[in-house]
């Protein structure tokens, strides 16, 4: 268990898909247009989400290499994707998909990244001409997003990550204690998710300086949630967890959180900012 749940990623998804930067996916779609096929790396995959989102933009055959830390988000991974696709079928390491004219060959990896090799020289990740990742770099440590870009730079590999968070949440109307929810948020957003302490709302940036420094072209788009009344369960959801994290890190206000989260539990609009970055050598 990595403590994200299928429901919880079920819940974002289709806001996830509609929130991602137009103009950078646009100049993804671009970069790789002409191409009959291609290879991908999605890191953090969860239940496969990125895929079912990309894939539309990227050419007709594909091999999509999906890791992730969490067994059952792996199996439900191959659940989800069999009933997207128009036509599913198993194979020796995972799933092959057909879907509006694309065949998505979809092999699982079930790996900690932390310890994983990330220089994309094995057996199963030779050939990867575009890396992905979705909703991760803000858990991830400097340290390992900087062996992350050294390893994409051997090969020169392309970049995409999406959905990275960037610090920015706002509850409308506003709440006297919104501000500091936010703050203690923004801080328990900086702890150890498992790769040493967490870049946070810092990763688009850092990510950006790694990639610069390895020669890189990269591009960055806000991507953020803009939640309306048509989102009240996210917004629920993610109000409660906010307050949850909130409260972990300054456990004195514990109380005053969770009463914050009852009075934005019904909040009229939430924005959560976030940013996407495209990158090539
Ligand atoms: C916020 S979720 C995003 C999932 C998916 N990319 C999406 O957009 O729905 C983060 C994902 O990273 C995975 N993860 C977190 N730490 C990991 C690690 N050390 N190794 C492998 N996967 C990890 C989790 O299991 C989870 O699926």
């Amino acid at each position: 268990m990595s403590g994200f749940d299928a429901d919880w990623l079920a819940l974002r998804e289709p806001v996830d898909h509609a929130s991602r930067n137009a103009e950078l996916a646009a100049r993804v779609r671009a970069h790789f247009a002409g191409r009959a096929a291609l290879t991908v790396v999605d890191l953090g995959c969860g239940t496969g989400s990125n895929l079912r989102g990309l894939a539309p933009l990227l050419p007709p055959c594909q091999h999509w290499h999906l890791i992730d830390g969490d067994p059952a988000l792996l199996k439900a991974a191959g659940r989800r994707l069999g009933g997207w696709a128009d036509s599913a079928s198993p194979t020796e390491t995972g799933i092959r998909l057909e879907k509006d004219g694309r065949r998505i060959e979809v092999r699982f990896e079930c790996a900690d990244l932390t310890a994983r090799a990330l220089d994309f020289a094995d057996s199963g990740d030779a050939g990867a001409e575009l890396v992905t990742a979705a909703a991760l770099f803000d858990l991830v440590s400097e340290a390992w997003l900087e062996r992350l870009v050294a390893g994409l730079a051997l090969r020169r590999v392309p970049l995409y990550a999406v959905l990275n968070y960037d610090g920015a949440a706002r509850w409308q109307p506003a709440d006297p204690l919104d501000a500091a929810t936010v703050a203690a948020f923004n801080r328990h957003q900086r702890g150890d998710k498992g790769f040493g302490p967490a870049l946070g709302p810092a990763a688009g940036e850092a990510l950006a300086h790694l990639l610069a420094q390895q020669g890189y072209r990269s591009w960055s788009g806000d991507s953020p949630w803009e939640l309306g009344a048509a989102d009240s369960g996210l917004i629920a959801a993610l109000t409660a967890g906010v307050a949850r994290a909130a409260g972990d890190i300054e456990p004195a206000r514990h109380a005053a959180f969770a009463d914050w989260a009852r009075r934005r539990a019904s909040a009229q609009a939430v924005t959560i900012g976030h940013q996407d970055i495209f990158a090539h050598a």
